[in-house]
C-alpha cells in the first residue's frame, strides 16, 4: 500500500486541503511537527470521504493554535484544555466554518481499569501507541518537506489491506472498555475481521465480568456515544447480532437477553432517521421492566427527549398488543401525541403483524394528517362553553372525519349540531 497520501489529500475539498497545507507551513515556522491522525487518515486510505480533521502536534498544540490565531484573521480559538493538552480552532472561509482539533502528542496512563486516563505530553510514537487499533494509529505528516507522507509504526497499512481490526497492546480493552464496542463497530461497518489475538482479549475482557453493567460504574455517555454509532450503522441486523454475540449487551445490562426476533426487524428506507439508534435501543430494552429500562437510560446519560421517545414508543406497543379490536380510531387515539420516532418503534415491533402494520402505515401516511376545519370558536358560537365537553365534541367529529376523510367544513358543522342536540 502507498506510503504517501499526498495525491489523495489533493482530491478533498479545496478549503480543507489548503488549511492542511497552511497548518503544516506554520508548524514548520514554529519548529513544531504536525500530523493528521485518526479516522480521516483511515477513511482516506479506504476511499471514503471524511473531513473530520484531527491533528497532533509534536509537541505543543497550544503554541501552534496561538500562532494560527495570530497569523490568520479568519481563525479563532474556540476551546483550550490545559489538562488534556488540546485546542479547537475554527476557520471561517466564505461564511463556512471549518473546525479543527489540535492535540499535543501525548501518552495516557490508566490508574485503574476504565478510569479516565492521566495525560502527559510525549512523542509521536507514544501518541500513536496509546490509540485503539492499528488502522487508527496511522499519522500523515503535514510539514512542507514531506507533506502527505504516512508514518506507519504499527503495521496499520498492512492491517488496512488485510481488513483486520487489531489492538496495539494487550491491556487496550482493559484500559478503555469502550474500545470493545468500537472494535465491533469498525468490523461491521468496514466488513473487517477482528484479528485472532485481539478477539481472544476482547472475549477475555467481556467474560472477566469486570465490565458487567459498566454504565453503572463509568461515565455512561462514553458508552452511549459508541452504542449510538453501532446502532446507527446501515447494516443494522449485523450490528445487533454482534451486539449480543460479542457480549457488549452485558456492558449495558446483564439482564438483557438476545432475541432472534430482533434480528429480523428493519426500518423501511423511507423512514431512515438520524435517530435510528434510539429505535433499536428501545427494542433491545423492550423486555425489561419499566424501572430497569429507565435506570439504564439514565445511566447512559440519555436526554429526557431521547428517553421519552423510547418509553412512549414501548408504551404504545404494549397498549396495542393487548387491545382486542384495533382499528383506525383506537390506533389514532394511541398514537396521536407521539413523536414520529416513537411511532416507528411501535411499527418495528409489529413487523410481523400485517393488520396492525397496515393501520400504522395508514396512520403515518393519511390519518395523522387529517385536520378539522371546524374550530373551538365555531362550537362556542353554536352555544357550547369552553371546557371538557368542547374538547370531547371536537374529538368525536375528528373520529368521524377519520372514517370519512371527505367531510367538508359544512359536514363537520352539521355533525356538531347533531351531537349538541343529543346532549
Ligand atoms: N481513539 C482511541 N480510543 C478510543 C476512541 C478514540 O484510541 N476509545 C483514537 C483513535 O485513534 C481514533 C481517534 O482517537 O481514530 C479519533 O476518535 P473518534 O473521532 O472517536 O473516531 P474515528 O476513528 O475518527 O472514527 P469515526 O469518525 O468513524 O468515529
Amino acid at each position: 500500500m502507498t506510503r504517501s497520501i499526498k495525491t489523495k489529500l489533493e482530491t478533498i475539498d479545496k478549503d480543507h486541503f489548503s488549511l492542511l497545507v497552511d497548518i503544516g507551513k506554520i508548524a514548520k515556522e514554529e519548529n513544531l511537527k504536525a500530523y493528521l491522525v485518526g479516522g480521516m487518515v483511515r477513511d482516506l486510505l479506504l476511499g471514503f470521504n471524511n473531513l473530520d480533521i484531527d491533528i497532533v502536534i509534536e509537541s505543543n498544540a497550544h503554541k501552534l493554535a496561538n500562532a494560527l490565531v495570530s497569523r490568520f484573521s479568519n481563525c479563532e480559538l474556540s476551546a483550550k484544555h490545559d489538562r488534556f493538552h488540546t485546542a479547537k480552532i475554527i476557520f471561517t472561509i466564505d461564511g463556512k466554518k471549518i473546525s479543527i482539533d489540535l492535540a499535543s502528542t501525548r501518552e495516557e496512563t490508566y490508574e485503574h481499569p476504565a478510569a479516565l486516563p492521566t495525560v502527559n505530553v510525549s512523542d509521536l510514537q507514544k501518541d500513536l501507541y496509546r490509540r485503539d487499533f492499528t488502522i487508527n494509529a496511522l499519522a500523515v505528516s503535514l510539514l512542507p518537506d514531506d507533506f502527505g507522507k504516512i508514518v506507519d509504526l504499527f503495521s496499520g497499512l498492512n492491517d488496512l489491506e488485510n481488513k483486520k481490526i487489531k489492538i496495539l497492546h494487550d491491556l487496550s480493552f482493559i484500559d478503555d472498555p469502550t474500545r470493545i464496542i468500537r472494535a465491533v463497530r469498525f468490523a461491521v461497518k468496514l466488513g473487517f475481521e477482528i484479528e485472532e489475538h485481539t478477539k481472544k482479549l476482547l472475549f477475555e475482557a467481556i467474560n472477566s465480568e469486570q465490565f458487567d453493567n459498566l454504565i453503572e460504574k463509568i461515565r455512561g455517555d462514553r458508552v452511549k456515544i459508541e452504542i449510538r454509532y453501532l446502532l446507527n450503522l446501515p447494516s443494522i441486523q449485523e450490528a445487533i447480532k454482534e451486539f449480543y454475540n460479542s457480549g457488549i449487551h452485558r456492558m449495558v445490562s446483564t439482564s438483557l437477553r438476545s432475541n432472534d426476533k430482533l434480528l429480523n426487524l428493519k426500518l423501511d428506507k423511507k423512514h431512515k432517521s438520524e435517530n435510528s439508534w434510539l429505535l433499536y435501543l428501545g427494542i433491545i430494552l423492550k423486555d425489561l421492566n419499566n424501572t430497569d429500562q429507565e435506570q439504564i437510560m439514565k445511566n447512559l446519560q440519555m436526554t429526557n427527549d431521547e428517553i421519552k421517545i423510547i418509553t412512549n414508543g414501548l408504551k404504545a406497543y404494549k397498549i396495542l398488543e393487548i387491545s382486542e379490536n384495533t382499528n383506525s380510531i383506537t390506533l389514532f387515539k394511541t398514537l396521536k401525541e407521539l413523536s414520529s420516532e416513537s411511532i416507528l418503534i411501535t411499527k418495528l415491533l409489529f413487523s410481523t403483524n400485517n393488520k396492525i402494520l397496515a393501520l400504522i402505515d395508514e396512520y403515518i401516511e393519511k390519518t395523522s394528517k387529517i385536520k378539522l376545519e371546524i374550530t373551538g370558536q365555531d362550537l362556542i358560537l353554536m352555544g357550547l362553553t369552553e371546557g371538557r365537553k368542547l374538547g370531547e365534541t371536537l374529538n368525536l367529529i375528528l373520529e368521524m372525519k377519520i372514517k370519512n376523510p371527505n367531510m367538508k367544513k359544512e359536514d363537520e358543522i352539521a355533525q356538531a349540531k347533531i351531537l349538541l342536540m343529543n346532549h
